[in-house]
């Protein structure tokens, strides 16, 4: 399976995104998705439930969860939350998550064990620095979780990995993840997204995933 995941962080508004959606849904209609083309949007949360209310022809995914289960937490979005309305996947760990939010690997392990708990299958973001100490954590685990290499250099840069780069760098993390489809992400455009056919599982990305034409053809090419 290849996994190409747009993660919208907390650009676009409410009109936008309905705008994105809606000519998704007529590129999908004009040339259906091989089966073996896994397709991820995460939307900002305050989104989510109105774009699945559409049953879009992609899977929708959260950026982030709370590591509260669920209660008496002002603002946060949880497990709880989702009951009934369940995303296959959530993204957790992303670096802006840890540079802005203070976050570690030991509250990102208690984010996967909630999403775990709710049958969600976390997208885990890691940079190289970070890699065998959370391979260590999951060492025991024994549920589904994709990993996301996304070297701080390449997020929102412009400075993408070369293929060569990133087949070295994923050479190191198949020790440390033997199993698990690995994700790269950083910097990806419909211009530089051959350089990875081939090399990954999936890609990750960001800023191109906001514009619907640019991500088609990134998911198209890969
Ligand atoms: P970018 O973001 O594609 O805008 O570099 C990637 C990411 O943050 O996952």
């Amino acid at each position: 399976m290849k996994y190409l995941i747009g993660n919208w962080k907390a650009k676009l508004n409410w009109t936008e995104a309905q705008a994105w959606l809606t000519s998704w849904q007529e590129l999908v209609m004009t040339s259906p998705l091989p089966a073996d083309k896994q397709v991820i949007l995460a939307p900002p949360a305050v989104f989510y439930a109105a774009m699945a209310a559409k049953k879009p022809s992609l899977a929708l995914a959260l950026q982030d969860i709370s590591q509260f289960a669920g209660g008496a937490y002002t603002g946060e979005v949880t497990i709880t939350n989702l009951v009934d309305l369940l995303p296959a996947y959530t993204i957790i760990g992303h670096s802006e998550r840890r540079a802005h939010f203070g976050e570690t690997n030991q509250l990102i392990l208690q984010k996967a064990q909630n999403l775990w708990s709710a049958g969600i299958t976390p997208i885990i973001c890691l940079d190289t620095d970070q890699a065998a100490a959370m391979a260590q954590l999951l060492s025991t685990v024994d549920a589904p979780y994709l990993i996301a290499y996304e070297p701080l250099s390449a997020i929102g840069t412009g400075h993408n990995l070369s293929r060569v780069e990133l087949e070295s760098q994923l050479a190191d993390w198949r020790q440390l993840f033997p199993t698990q489809p690995l994700i790269y992400g950083g910097s990806v455009t419909s211009d530089n997204v051959a350089e990875y056919v081939g090399v990954c599982d999936g890609l990750l990305v960001g800023g191109a995933s906001t514009k619907v034409d640019e991500f088609w053809q990134i998911v198209q090419q890969f």
